[in-house]
């Protein structure tokens, strides 16, 4: 098929490129550079040794977008092109609702004009919020404590209403749960700018003694060492997770919800010690009270996944651990 990318150059896009190309599909990519670089589709193109197209604009753009699918004879979209910071969406709600909604209805009515209907989204274990018992039944109640989540649950809804109302569209809803590491290349993998919110580029910073510690936001939840615990997969497995949405798109319709996670749980504490264990480097980390928002544990069902894509996940925690530092040594120093 020939798939278009919106958010092609980004962490979780750029990995997901290569092993569309790897299974034979043509990729063109649709990237406003807002949390990105061109030069990552060289590195997707140098791994994959195949070329993709790179289209730079905003899924805004309705007309940057009409002209885009006259061009190209698109088969599906994958779309993750977005804004994603939890803290920042709570003090830019508009910025969020305007990206990640309005983006999407342009992209989704650009779409419609020209006749393409399969869609792989990138939802998240966020939609699951307080509510749900882990692990995480895609059937499971969903609620959302933030507007980063509420843009992935509207979406969702926007697009299960879609598929209601025109019954030959496919939409393929992957709820990722903690994506890390990168590409065993060292080419291509997560680089956020300024002081990251996330655990494992936070972890690779204080790494690289750019940072003195890691701060971990509270030894007090009901888990067995007392830190915060989460499903993270490597983001080569999510990757090859994105192979099997479209196959799954090629062959059927409606809305369905996917977890991409391992089915496993491992604390703050757990990713600390693999990393020290991994890459030979102490990672000194001081306790800090909870961070508001946080659950104590999130973790995937991944049952769906197997039996719907005949997928799951095969990295370890050690490939993780391995492959994220390899990337960041050479990408944050530079
Ligand atoms: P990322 O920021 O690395 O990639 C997103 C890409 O989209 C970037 O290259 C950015 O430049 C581009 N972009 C943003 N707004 C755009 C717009 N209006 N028009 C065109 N391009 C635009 O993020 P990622 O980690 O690769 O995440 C990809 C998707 O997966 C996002 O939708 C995110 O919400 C979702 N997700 C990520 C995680 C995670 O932990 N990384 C977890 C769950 C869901
Ligand atoms: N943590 C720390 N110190 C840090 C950063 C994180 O102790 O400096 C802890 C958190 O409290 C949590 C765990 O590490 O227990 C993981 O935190 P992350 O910020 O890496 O990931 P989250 O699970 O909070 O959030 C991620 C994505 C969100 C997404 C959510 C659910 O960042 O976008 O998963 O899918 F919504």
């Amino acid at each position: 098929m020939k798939v278009l990318v919106t958010g092609g150059t980004g962490f979780i896009g750029s990995h997901t490129c290569v092993e569309l190309l790897a299974a034979g599909h043509e990729v063109v990519i649709l990237d406003n550079l807002y949390n990105s670089e061109r030069s990552v589709c060289d590195a997707i193109t140098a791994i994959a040794k195949k070329p993709v197209q790179f289209y730079q604009g905003d899924i805004r753009d309705r007309a940057g977008l009409d002209r885009l699918f006259e061009a190209e004879n698109i088969d599906a979209v994958i779309h993750f092109a977005g804004l994603k910071a939890v803290g920042e969406s709570v003090a830019k709600p508009l910025e969020y609702y305007d990206n990640n909604i309005t983006g999407t209805l342009t992209l989704l009515e650009s779409m419609r004009a020209h006749g393409v209907k399969r869609m792989v989204f990138s939802s998240s274990a966020t939609v699951y919020g307080l509510s749900a018992t882990p692990p995480f039944k895609e059937d499971a109640p969903l609620s959302v404590t933030n507007p980063y989540g509420r843009t992935k649950l509207m979406v969702e809804d926007i697009l299960r209403d879609l598929c209601a109302a025109q019954a030959d569209f496919c939409a393929v809803l992957l709820r990722y749960f903690n994506p890390i590491g990168a590409h065993e290349s060292g080419l291509i993998g997560e680089n956020p700018r300024g002081i990251p919110n996330n655990l494992f580029p936070y972890i690779n910073k204080v790494a690289l003694r750019q940072l003195p510690e890691l701060h971990v936001f509270g030894n007090d939840y009901d888990t067995p060492d007392g830190t915060g615990v989460r499903d993270y997969i490597h983001v080569v497995d999510l990757a090859k997770g994105h192979v099997g949405a479209l196959r799954l798109c090629e062959s059927s319709t409606g809305a369905t919800a996917i977890n991409l996670g391992t089915g496993t749980g491992y604390s703050v504490l757990d990713i600390v010690h693999a990393f020290e264990k991994a890459n030979g480097i102490s990672i000194p980390y001081v306790i800090d009270p909870r961070r508001p928002g946080d659950v104590a544990v999130s973790l995937a069902n991944p049952d769906r996944a197997r039996q719907l894509l005949g997928w799951t996940a095969h990295k370890t925690l050690e490939d993780m651990c391995r492959d994220g530092w390899n990337f960041a040594k050479r990408a944050m120093e530079a």
